[in-house]
């Protein structure tokens, strides 16, 4: 009786206390798989949002280098003066005028003429976020900064320019060069060395009178990551970041700005992103600010390749953003017929023999070898006819031409209802060969609910989940948090993407980067400022999920009155992986019942902490991963899963 009472307690103190532990048990063999795995699961999806490329990864520490900025969306927000400051010298008198007369060359049409009447004008770059703290140009003491700049003596100018790295004050921090100008547009080079860290800026300063033009200023650590690049380097702790993420594809360019907003000439032109850096044509982007197309075609290229991850550029449709209200048509099926070529050229450009014109520029640029792209994204976000009419020039071009590209169709930008539904209805019954880009952001409950979404699935035409995130709501700053709990909500998801990888070939979070205070859209799985990068809980799922990737799936069954618990077993041929994904406020106590994993010590990694903890550039490390061991022993392993918690458990298997 006393016992029956004691057992009674305790039920009724594990319901009201959060903490109490549940008992699961996990049952595997080894032996006893199910589906084989994509080894293109888990990749990236880059896009110029939240300054991803520019003011982010690319590492181009001056903003509006060549004075192209114009939204003509948003013409009070960014201007041709935007990211540089004029007359910085008390006493100094002068101006700055925008010109377009006799450009640097016709893709780089504006320019600035900047004149003295007085003094010691300086004018300079300020870089990005110049009036934050965590702002301006980042310079660290006895770090070496490559410079460039085109400038042109008006025809008036008598005296000297003195390009310097300086504080914002002008005092010099390394030491100065000094110019004398020709009357034609010259490209001056010199590498700074600085003697101090700071927040800097790039100063220009006119000794004599007269009017100089200066174009095209760029300044970049000398030892970024593919500093030679024609376009010039990335960011290296930001690439450290990708590489981390063990990523097996590299989708790009976007994205929204792929398929541009209202306008015809906002495309996305791959084109353009080509070529010596200064020539390439600068367009505004769907964010609100200017692509410099310093980090273009041929550079993601080269991203991928240092990624060991396969290229996944997506070119639009010739359907402008249906999410956005139009204000030009979308090209016509004439015009589209045309632009198919473009398509063709891409091809070329990556694939094709030094021989080819696309390929010669390849060369020329500096990679003769084959990018070997093999994917290949036909718009972004489209649906209806508008976009299978278009879709189906593109396809039948590209299939007749090159029919190993493996050609990635699109099922609009909603999970659930009529648009994907009637896209997936044309894509069966049309172009079942392709890779459906599916996208959704959606709730955590949301991803929770749906775990066996792909179970459903018919299991011929594949599935690409090109974007998703687990949403919360708007919290602070208008923001939704990258909290421990949305990434659980995502590890859960990935459980069920991991089952059905035989139809799910490859899945990406987005948006990957954000610049901090410069974000349009959140949650971002990776964030920095100007010196430093910090690390989302989301991020680390990612990354723990990407290290341990099967090659098969391996059948189990898990019972536990826990209902938020999650699991997936999968192996290779030396490693047995389990996934274990403790989404509910209680502990779990888990035992593992593996056949044909041999006795030893498996280690595992964990990622876990309180619901909504979040990581912050004040509290990096508040959410990341911990490693562990467990051992096991004729067949049976022991572990306890706290709370809120992803467990990855890696068993050897000989
Ligand atoms: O990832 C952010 C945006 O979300 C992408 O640009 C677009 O494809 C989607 O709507």
């Amino acid at each position: 009786m006393r016992s029956l009472l004691t057992r009674s307690l305790l039920v009724l103190l594990c319901l009201l206390l959060p903490s109490c532990a549940f008992a699961a048990t996990l049952t595997a063999d080894a032996d006893v798989t199910t589906v084989e795995m994509s080894d293109t699961l888990y990749g990236l999806f880059f896009e110029d949002i939240n300054y991803g490329a520019d003011g982010g990864l690319y590492a181009e520490l001056l903003q509006n280098r060549s004075f192209e900025y114009e939204d003509i969306l948003n013409p009070r927000a960014i201007d041709h003066y935007n990211g540089w400051g004029f007359n910085l010298t008390f006493g100094a008198k002068g101006k700055a005028t925008v010109m377009t007369e006799d450009p640097l060359n016709i893709n780089n049409p504006t320019y600035m003429r900047v004149t003295c009447e007085k003094g010691d004008y300086r004018f300079a770059n300020l870089g990005y976020q110049a009036t934050t703290l965590a702002g301006g140009v980042p310079v660290e003491v006895g770090k070496n900064y490559r410079c460039f700049v085109y400038l042109r003596n008006a025809g008036d100018f008598s005296g000297t320019v003195e390009v310097a790295l300086t504080k914002r004050t002008g005092k010099a921090i390394a030491q100065a060069q000094t110019l004398t100008l020709t009357d034609a547009w010259q490209k001056y080079e010199m590498t700074f060395t600085a003697a101090s860290t700071e927040d800097a800026v790039l100063s220009f300063i006119l000794h004599g009178t007269g009017s100089v033009d200066v174009d095209m200023a760029s300044l970049m650590p000398a030892d970024a990551f593919g500093a030679d690049w024609p376009g010039g380097g990335l960011r290296s702790d930001l690439v450290q970041a990708l590489m981390d993420l063990n990523p097996s594809f590299l989708r790009f360019p976007g994205g929204c700005i792929v398929e541009g907003s209202y306008y015809q000439s906002n495309f996305y032109d791959w084109k353009d992103t080509v070529g010596p850096v200064e020539t390439r044509k600068e367009n505004f982007n769907t964010w609100g600010y200017m692509q410099s197309y310093g980090l273009g075609y041929f550079e993601y290229f080269c991203l991928a390749e240092a990624l060991g991850a396969e290229p996944l550029p997506v070119v639009h449709s010739g359907v402008l953003c249906q999410a956005r209200e139009k204000k030009e048509g979308d090209l016509t099926l004439k015009e589209v017929r045309e632009y198919a070529q473009d398509i063709l050229d891409l091809i070329e450009f990556a694939n094709g023999d030094v021989t080819s014109t696309w390929g010669a520029l390849r060369a020329e640029m500096g990679h003769p070898e084959p990018f070997n792209l093999k994917y290949l994204g036909i718009g972004n976000e489209n649906w209806d006819s508008v976009y299978w009419t278009r879709f189906d020039i593109l396809y039948n071009c590209v299939k007749e031409a090159h029919p190993e590209i493996n050609i990635v169709s699109s099922a609009g930008p909603v999970a659930e209802g009529a648009l994907p539904s009637s896209a997936w209805a044309t894509i069966r019954a049309r172009y079942p060969d392709t890779i459906v880009d599916e996208h959704y952001y959606m709730s955590g409950e949301w991803f929770l609910r749906n775990t066996s979404r792909y179970d459903r699935y018919p299991r011929t035409t594949k599935v690409f989940l090109g974007e998703f995130a687990a949403h919360e709501p708007v919290q602070y700053n208008g923001r939704r948090p990258n909290s421990l709990y949305s990434a659980l909500c995502e590890a859960a998801y990935m459980t069920g993407l991991e089952r059905n990888s035989d139809v799910v070939v490859m899945a990406s979070y987005a948006p990957l980067m954000a610049r901090e205070g410069m974000q349009q859209w959140t949650p971002d799985m990776i964030w920095y400022n100007s010196r430093e990068v910090m690390l989302t809980p989301n991020y680390y799922v990612q990354q723990m999920f990407a290290r341990t990737v099967g090659d098969q799936v391996v059948a189990s069954s898990c019972e536990s009155t826990n209902q938020l618990l999650y699991h997936v077993v999968t192996r290779t041929a030396d490693k047995l992986y389990v996934k274990l994904v403790n989404v509910s406020d209680s502990e779990e106590d888990m035992t593992l019942s593996l056949t044909n994993v041999p006795d030893g010590t498996a280690v595992y990694t964990r990622l876990s902490g309180e619901r909504d903890a979040i990581n912050s550039f004040t509290t990096k490390d508040r959410v990341a991963p911990v490693s562990g061991e467990c051992t096991i022993a004729a067949g049976m392993a022991d572990l306890l899963l706290p709370a809120y918690s992803v467990t990855i458990l890696t068993f050897d298997l000989q």
